[in-house]
């Protein structure tokens, strides 16, 4: 049996997974490929109405909304949010690449055949 990621001990617990075909984001703070950048609010949202300003339920998360999450109460769900907020997420020293910089950079190099 697959242990990896059973509970909030594992670095690996909610990092996301290819679900019936559909992708399944990371629920922890991971920004660049999961759900890191949505509020509590947000996640409330999705949580409690199947959407929120950023996406729709998808692949077989329709189903845990359609079957499950839209009969809980608005405590649960908030409560849910607020425990998926506290899963910390990548390291937090790792930042995006400064694209602009290396873009103007690029662009400013006079060996660069013109158009
Ligand atoms: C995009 C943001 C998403 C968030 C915030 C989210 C959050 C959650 C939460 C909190 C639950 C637990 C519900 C409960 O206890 O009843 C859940 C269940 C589930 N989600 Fe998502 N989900 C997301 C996306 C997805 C996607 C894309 C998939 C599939 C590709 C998916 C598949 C599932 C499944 C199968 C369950 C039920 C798990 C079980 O029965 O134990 N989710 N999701």
């Amino acid at each position: 049996m697959n242990e990896k990621g059973l509970d909030s001990g594992d670095d690996a617990f909610l990092s996301g997974a290819l679900l019936d075909g559909w992708y399944a984001p990371s629920l922890r703070g991971d920004g660049a490929a999961g759900i890191g950048r949505w509020s509590e609010d947000a996640l409330f949202d999705f949580l409690s109405q199947g959407r929120n300003e950023h996406a729709v339920v998808f692949g077989s998360m329709t189903e845990a909304f359609n079957n499950s999450l839209q009969f809980m109460t608005d405590d649960d769900l908030r409560a849910m949010a607020v425990y998926l907020k506290s899963l910390p997420g990548e390291d937090p020293a790792w930042t995006p690449a400064p694209a602009e910089v290396t873009t103007l950079a690029q662009a400013a190099r006079s060996d660069l055949p013109r158009a």
